[in-house]
Parts: structure tokens; C-alpha cells; sequence
């Protein structure tokens, strides 16, 4: 028999995850657990977590829903809202309960309606944040309703993220799920200690055509949308090439599936059960598995400051067909790439 073919890379961290509360939280949880030693933890719950207190007694929640042995550390982040100040995000830096702020323009996204109006309103908490050199955590989607859905990460960087990065040179920002050639560009143009930005699994395997393929396809609605196939590729491009600016962040976002399934069903994709492995089909099949490990283990702590992780996971070959649906109770959540057979698997 031949031998089957392996990677093994250090441990990989996801930097952007929405694990949630409660009895979904309870169940999605060991599936970031599983793959990641650490991960970014959004703070947009319908209570968002916007102060210390919050953030600890979540921090413990979804500790104490990890029901293996297991490493996994979550990262917290503080929600800005008009009313977060300066003191409270120093202090939460300076005594590591929380590693980055979450910018959301309100009405950007799911929960975002306590987010900033206008990013002016908090210059004195981004030049605080560029003082004490934490990281800020953007949702780069402009939310003037005027501006067309497809283009509204190209104007966030136009009108947004440029004037911002002009008043604050050192502030150090994410641009996070990044899904447009555009803003490739414009990330690699900068310093990667100052502004990088993560990739979705789903942004890099899919393009918007995906999205309407046999009829609309709501577990592939999420936000920022899916683009246009030239888009797609330059994301696949932008990783495939080892640049240091991209790292992992898959944006799981779970939602049950009537929420989902509904005549307003909420942007998300949950695509824990697999995120990693979806990651390696796309380097193996750009031909780019020597930059895996960078993209997975290395560009997000060295942004971060943040020691690489010590521990090792090994990807195997294998067929491995993603779970039909989790169930929370009587409902349940959907998978992205449900029931589907991905030719990578995690050796246990
Ligand atoms: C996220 C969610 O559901 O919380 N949804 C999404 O489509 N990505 C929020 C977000 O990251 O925009
Ligand atoms: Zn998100």
C-alpha cells in the first residue's frame, strides 16, 4: 500500500472567529478547539462585549464549554461603541484581557447596531490604541447604504481606511476577511507591522456566481459578500505567494439555520468543522503548500507579538466528508460545505 501523503505544520491560531453563547457556543466550540491553539474571539454578541468585566466572564464561558483536554486558548477583543473609553481599553490591554479592539461601523453586520457611527467620533480612542500599540480589528465595509454591496470594501479603504491611516501612521490594524483585489493591493503597499489582513476560507474557494448556483444559496450569504471571480483569484494569488501580510482568519459565523432560512435570513458562514482543511485544498491546489504553515502559524503572532506556537498538528490525505448539520436542541446549524467529502483530514 502506498503511504498516505502528510503535512505537519505548527500549530496554526485562527484570528477571527464568532464562537457566540450559550447552548451554541457549548456546540461549536471544540470544533475551533480542535485545529487552533489560539483564536481571536469577536466580541458582537446581542450584548456586545464592550468593558473588562464582560470580557472575563465570557472568556470563562467559553473555557468551561470545552469539554476535552485540551490547550485551546480564546483571545478576547473589545467591541468600540461611542461610549468605550480610553481608560477602560488601557487597562484591558496593559492586564491582557483583551488583545485588540473591534471596530464595526454600525449597521455594518450581525449586531453591529452598537458600533460607530462615524469613525471621527473615536479619534482619541484610535490615538490611544496607536500610543500603547494595540491592534485594531476592522470590518472594512463602508455603511453608507448608497454605496452598491459589492463595492463597499473598495470605499471603505477609499473614504475610511486611508484618512485613517494618514492621522494614525503606527496605529497597528487588521483589515480583517478581506475579499477584494483592491484591497490586496492596498494592504501589501504598507509596513505588515502596521496593517495586515486576513482571508476566509470561503473567500478563496468561492466567487459570488457561487452564491445563486441551482438557486440562491443562503449558507453562502455572508459579509463581506462574496465577489467576483477576478477577486477571488487575486485573494488566492495574494497567499499564494507567502506574503507575510495574510494570515488565517476564517470568519466562522454561526447561525441557526431558521435564521438563516428566513425572509431575513443573517449574513454567516459556519465553517469550523473544517476551516483548516479547506485552507490546505486551496494552497495544495495553487501549488503553494511550502507557504501553508507562514499563512496558518507565523504571520498572524509575528503581527501580533505574539510567541509562534510550540505544538504541531499533522494534515493527512484522506477523504474526510464534512457533517450534514450540528444540532442545538431541536434546531440546528448548517455547515459551510456540508455533506461534502474534502481530500484532507487532521490526523488524530
Ligand atoms: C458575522 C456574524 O454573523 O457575526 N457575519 C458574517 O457574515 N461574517 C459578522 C461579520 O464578521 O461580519
Ligand atoms: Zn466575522
Amino acid at each position: 500500500m502506498t503511504e498516505l501523503k502528510t503535512i505537519t505544520i505548527i500549530k496554526p491560531d485562527d484570528w477571527h472567529v464568532h464562537v457566540r453563547d450559550g447552548k451554541i457556543l457549548e456546540k461549536v466550540i471544540k470544533y475551533t478547539a480542535q485545529f487552533y491553539k489560539r483564536a481571536i474571539i469577536m466580541p458582537n454578541l446581542e450584548d456586545p462585549i464592550t468593558n473588562c468585566v464582560k470580557s472575563l466572564a465570557y472568556r470563562n464561558r467559553i473555557l468551561n464549554s470545552i469539554k476535552f483536554n485540551s490547550t485551546f486558548q480564546p483571545l478576547m477583543t473589545c467591541y468600540l461603541t461611542p461610549f468605550t473609553t480610553s481608560k477602560e481599553l488601557e487597562y484591558g490591554f496593559y492586564k491582557k484581557i483583551f488583545v485588540a479592539a473591534k471596530l464595526y461601523l454600525k449597521s455594518s453586520t450581525t449586531n453591529s447596531e452598537n458600533g460607530i457611527k462615524n469613525i471621527n467620533d473615536i479619534n482619541h480612542i484610535l490615538q490611544c490604541m496607536e500610543d500603547i500599540s494595540m491592534p485594531l480589528l476592522i470590518h472594512g465595509e463602508d455603511n453608507d447604504k448608497n454605496i452598491d454591496i459589492y463595492d463597499r470594501e473598495s470605499e471603505f479603504i477609499k473614504n475610511i481606511l486611508e484618512p485613517l491611516r494618514k492621522k494614525f501612521s503606527k496605529l497597528k490594524i487588521i483589515l480583517e476577511h478581506i475579499t477584494t483585489k483592491d484591497a490586496v493591493e492596498y494592504v501589501k503597499k504598507h509596513d505588515e507591522q502596521y496593517l495586515s489582513a486576513t482571508i476566509t476560507p470561503h473567500h478563496l474557494m468561492l466567487n459570488r456566481n457561487d452564491m445563486f448556483l441551482k438557486g440562491i444559496q443562503p449558507h453562502l450569504y455572508c459579509l463581506p459578500i462574496l465577489k467576483k471571480r477576478t477577486h477571488q483569484q487575486a485573494l488566492r494569488q495574494a497567499v499564494s505567494n507567502g506574503d507575510k501580510h495574510f494570515f488565517l482568519g476564517s470568519d466562522t459565523a454561526p447561525h441557526l439555520n431558521k435564521n438563516k432560512i428566513h425572509c431575513f435570513g443573517r449574513p454567516g458562514i459556519f465553517n469550523a468543522p473544517s476551516s483548516l482543511l479547506c485552507y490546505i485544498t486551496v494552497f495544495e491546489e495553487l501549488n503553494a503548500l511550502k507557504h501553508f504553515q507562514a499563512f496558518c502559524s507565523e504571520n498572524g503572532p509575528n503581527f501580533y507579538n505574539m510567541p509562534i506556537n510550540t505544538e504541531t498538528v499533522t494534515l493527512v490525505k484522506k477523504p474526510f466528508k464534512i457533517l450534514n448539520k450540528i444540532n442545538i436542541g431541536k434546531k440546528k446549524i448548517i455547515p459551510f460545505l456540508s455533506g461534502k467529502t474534502l481530500h484532507w483530514s487532521m490526523k488524530t
